[in-house]
C-alpha cells in the first residue's frame, strides 16, 4: 500500500469545511494543495485573504509562507497526492431535493490524476449510498487506464464555524471505509489530524449519521418552535418553560425557538433524508412535518412584532438586526431571515437591515442610520449589537434569540 508517511494531501473545495481541514493538516505536517474551482477565491487564499471566519489571515499567512499549503484551480496537482478529500458543497435544487452537482464534477475532475493506492474520501454531506452509488462509479469511469487500486472511504465533517471550543482536531470523527484496507488508511489519515476517529463499519453508516445529527437538530427546532405558538396562545413565556424543563437533569435537551433554520446543513440535509425516503418507496413525514413548522415561524415571528407597534400600520418602517444564519459568522446562505423580510415586504411594510458581519445582502446594502424604525426585530445576536440606542429612542424590540431577557423595552420571542 502507498505509504501515508509522505503526507501530500489534496483537498478540493476551500470553503466552510475544506480551508479548516486544509489548515488543520498542514499543523499535522501534511503538505498541502487546497483545489478550488473558483478562481477569484484560489488567488484570495494565495494571497493570504482568508473567506472563513475560523481561519485567521495570519494562519493562512504562516501556511503559505512555510511552503506547506497552496491554494490552486489545477486538478493535476492530484498526481502527487496519498489522500484526496472532496468537500464540496452539497445544497438544494429549485425543488429542494439533492444537487450533487458539485460532488459529480468535482469527482470527474479529479479521477483521471488519481494515483495507484491514494485514497479518495468524501466529507460532503449527502444520504446514505453516495460513496458507493454516486462517487466510485463515476471515478470508475473517469479515471485514467492502467491505474489499478485506489482506496474510497467517507467521514462527514462535523465543523461548527465560530464555533471557540470545537474544532477539527478536538470533534470525533465517524470514517468508514468501502473495504478494510480503505478503512485501515481513512482511520491513519484521520488519527494524524483529529484527536478521535471514530471507526464505522460501511461508508452508509457514516452518510447515514450525519443525515441523523443534522436531523435530530431540524426536529427538536420544529418541536419547539411549535410549542412556542402554543405557549403563547396560553400567554406562558416559552423561554421560561424550557429553562423549568431543564432542570431535569436527564431525558431533556434544551431546544429554543428562532425564526426557523439556518445554514447550509440543518435546512438542508434532512431534505437529503426524505428525498433518500421517497426513493425507497418510503417516507420520512415526522421530518416533512418539522421542516414545514420551521418554514412557516417567520409568519409567526412577523405578527409578534407588528403587535409591538402602537398604531396599527401598513406600511411600518422595520429594523432587522442580524441576518447571517447564526452569530459570529457572515454567511447568509439559507438564512432564515430571508423568509422573515420577504414577508414582511410582502405585507407592505418597509424593511431595512444591519448586521456588523455583513456588508451586502441579497445585493442590498445595510441602513446607515439606525433611527425611526416602528420596531427592531433581532433576528440574530451577533457579537457587537448594541441595543442601547435603539432602546433610547423607545423603538420596541422583538428578541427571537432569547439573549435580552431582562430589558425593559425588549420582548422575548
Ligand atoms: N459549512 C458547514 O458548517 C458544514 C458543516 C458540516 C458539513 N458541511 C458540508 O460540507 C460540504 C462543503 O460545505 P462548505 O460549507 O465548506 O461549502 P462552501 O460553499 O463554503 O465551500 C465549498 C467550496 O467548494 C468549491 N467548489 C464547488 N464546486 C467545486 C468543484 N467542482 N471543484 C472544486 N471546487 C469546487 C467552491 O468554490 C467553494 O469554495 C457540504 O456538503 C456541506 O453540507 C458543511
Amino acid at each position: 500500500m502507498r505509504s501515508l508517511s509522505q503526507r501530500n494531501l489534496v483537498v478540493i473545495g476551500q470553503g466552510y469545511v475544506g480551508l479548516p481541514l486544509a489548515m488543520a493538516a498542514v499543523d499535522a505536517g501534511w503538505t498541502v494543495v487546497g483545489l478550488d474551482n473558483s478562481e477569484k477565491r484560489v488567488e484570495a487564499l494565495n494571497s493570504a485573504k482568508s473567506p472563513v471566519e475560523d481561519i485567521s489571515n495570519t494562519t493562512l499567512e504562516a501556511a503559505i509562507k512555510s511552503k506547506k499549503y497552496k491554494a490552486s484551480t489545477d486538478f493535476k496537482n492530484i498526481e502527487s497526492a496519498q489522500v484526496v478529500t472532496i468537500c464540496v458543497p452539497t445544497p438544494l435544487n429549485d425543488q429542494r431535493q439533492p444537487d450533487l452537482s458539485a460532488l459529480q464534477n468535482a469527482t470527474m475532475s479529479a479521477a483521471p490524476f488519481l494515483a495507484d493506492e491514494t485514497l479518495l474520501v468524501s466529507e460532503s454531506t449527502s444520504y446514505p449510498g453516495t460513496l458507493r452509488n454516486v462517487v466510485i462509479p463515476i471515478v470508475e469511469i473517469h479515471r485514467s487506464s492502467g491505474k489499478k487500486n485506489l482506496f474510497f472511504a467517507v467521514a462527514p465533517e462535523r465543523v461548527n464555524p465560530a464555533d471557540q471550543k470545537w474544532n477539527q482536531k478536538n470533534t470525533p470523527r465517524l470514517v468508514g471505509g468501502i473495504d478494510s484496507q480503505s478503512h485501515e488508511i481513512a482511520m491513519d489519515f484521520y488519527s494524524s489530524i483529529c484527536d478521535k476517529p471514530v471507526a464505522v463499519s460501511t461508508p452508509e453508516v457514516a452518510e447515514a449519521a450525519k443525515l441523523l445529527e443534522n436531523t435530530f437538530r431540524l426536529v427538536n427546532i420544529g418541536l419547539v418552535n411549535e410549542f412556542t405558538k402554543l405557549w403563547d396562545i396560553a400567554g406562558l413565556d416559552v423561554n421560561e418553560v424550557i429553562s423549568a424543563a431543564e432542570t431535569k437533569p436527564y431525558g431533556f435537551l434544551p431546544f429554543r425557538p428562532g425564526i426557523g433554520v439556518g445554514g447550509h446543513c440543518i435546512p438542508v440535509d434532512p431534505l437529503y433524508l426524505t428525498w433518500w425516503a421517497r426513493n425507497m418507496n418510503s417516507s420520512a413525514p415526522m421530518v416533512e412535518m418539522a421542516d414545514q413548522i420551521n418554514l412557516e415561524m417567520h409568519k409567526f415571528v412577523a405578527t409578534k412584532a407588528l403587535f409591538l407597534i402602537k398604531e396599527n400600520k401598513t406600511n411600518a418602517r422595520i429594523l432587522l438586526l442580524g441576518v447571517a444564519y447564526k452569530p459570529g459568522v457572515s454567511d447568509t446562505r439559507e438564512t432564515p431571515v430571508a423568509h422573515l423580510r420577504d414577508y414582511l415586504k410582502t405585507l407592505g411594510h418597509d424593511v431595512q437591515w444591519f448586521d456588523p458581519f455583513v456588508d451586502v445582502w441579497d445585493g442590498v446594502s445595510p441602513v446607515s442610520q439606525i433611527t425611526g424604525f416602528d420596531v427592531v426585530i433581532l433576528a440574530v445576536n451577533q457579537p457587537g449589537i448594541d441595543l442601547s440606542q435603539i432602546l433610547s429612542q423607545k423603538i420596541p424590540v422583538l428578541d427571537c434569540t432569547n439573549s435580552h431577557t431582562n430589558l425593559d423595552g425588549v420582548t422575548s420571542l
